[in-house]
């Protein structure tokens, strides 16, 4: 069994901890927060659930590194959120800076864990967190990948009225206004959806897509948890139960798609090791066009911490 640690215990990721306590897959989750009593709360919160909703995996709440020790896994959600008006590019040096120091301070504690970065923007966040860690990026990679496609799948399934777990689909690029859903790669339970959405609606669908986070801020005065939380603990699941599940995750390019040195949004198997492995979709020109138009919007934001 498994030791994760959530760096962050905000609207994030008290959640990441608390969905990963339901599962049960872990043996402990350590909630890390520079306010150590929100960390300390949320995590006895947690436990204190755990009799009600019958699961075992304990849980820590601290502000101390030490606790982190020998980590498998860790989760790093803190810096501060987006606030109506602001992009997720607004937020990259103060985010960066948390990120870098976070990383530093648990590799401290443990040898070479694999993180998984969901502070914003996440792209680069996730370079910077790969910058700092000095570990292979099979380690180091980022979600945002799960949360846009689930949201792209649930629009989806609104518009059909069909549920939302036969809808398989696939995401691609930046975690920003220019990401790629694919509606080629889009199935109803193994239905091209093309054939079962108008073309209209699906370009409708997809641009609320690429402003599904906008929308949440719009609503609640600052961005969503729920479904970003439970996105990084199904990340978690499938490399601690080495499931080798395929999932859209930000990880760094060395060529595929004809990127380099570029953390971005692609189809990769998630196992024991993280990134098992890299998967290229053979995408059309249209496609390649978008991606590619994507992965140079967050290049131009990586350059910008590159400055910093
Ligand atoms: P939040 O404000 O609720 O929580 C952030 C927590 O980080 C706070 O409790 C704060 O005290 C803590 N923190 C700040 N500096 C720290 C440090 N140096 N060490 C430890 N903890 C520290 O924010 P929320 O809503 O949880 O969002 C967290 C991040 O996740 C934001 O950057 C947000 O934009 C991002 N996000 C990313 C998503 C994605 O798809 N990748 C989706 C949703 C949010
Ligand atoms: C989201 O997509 C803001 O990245 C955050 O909800």
């Amino acid at each position: 069994m498994s030791k994760v640690t959530v760096i962050g215990a905000g609207n994030v990721g008290a959640t990441v901890a608390n969905v990963l306590a339901h599962k049960d897959i872990v043996n402990e989750v350590v909630l890390v927060d520079i306010v150590g009593d929100l960390a300390r709360g949320k995590a006895l919160d947690t436990w204190q659930q755990a009799p009600i909703d019958n699961y075992s995996t304990r849980l820590i709440g601290t502000s101390d590194y030490k606790d982190t020790k020998n980590s498998d896994i860790i989760v790093i959600t803190a810096g501060i959120p987006r606030k109506p008006g602001m992009s997720r590019d607004d937020l990259i040096s103060t985010n960066a800076n948390i990120v870098t120091s976070v990383v530093k301070s648990v590799l401290e504690h443990s040898k070479n864990p694999i993180i998984i970065v969901v502070s914003n923007p996440l792209d680069v966040m996730t370079y910077a967190a790969f910058k700092a860690a000095g570990l292979k990026s099979t380690r180091v990679f980022g979600m945002a990948g799960i949360l846009d496609t689930a949201r792209y799948r649930a629009f989806l399934a609104s518009e059909l009225n069909v549920s939302p777990k036969d809808i398989q689909a696939i995401l691609m690029g930046g975690h920003g206004d220019t990401m790629v859903p694919l509606p080629r790669y889009t199935t109803v339970s193994g239905i091209p959806v093309t054939e079962l959405v108008k073309p209209k609606v699906l370009d409708a669908i997809v641009e609320r897509t690429k402003a599904g986070g906008g929308e949440l801020v719009k609503l609640m005065g600052t961005s969503a948890w729920y479904a970003p939380g439970a996105a990084a603990a199904q990340m978690v699941e499938s490399i601690v139960k080495n499931e080798n599940r395929i999932y859209p995750v930000c990880a760094q390019l060395n060529g595929q798609y004809g990127l380099k040195d570029i953390f971005v949004g692609v189809p990769v198997k998630l196992g024991k090791n993280g990134i098992e492995k890299i998967i290229e979709l053979k995408l059309n020109k249209a496609e390649t066009k978008l991606l590619h138009e994507s992965a140079a919007a967050v290049k131009e934001v990586m350059e910008v911490f590159d400055k910093m």
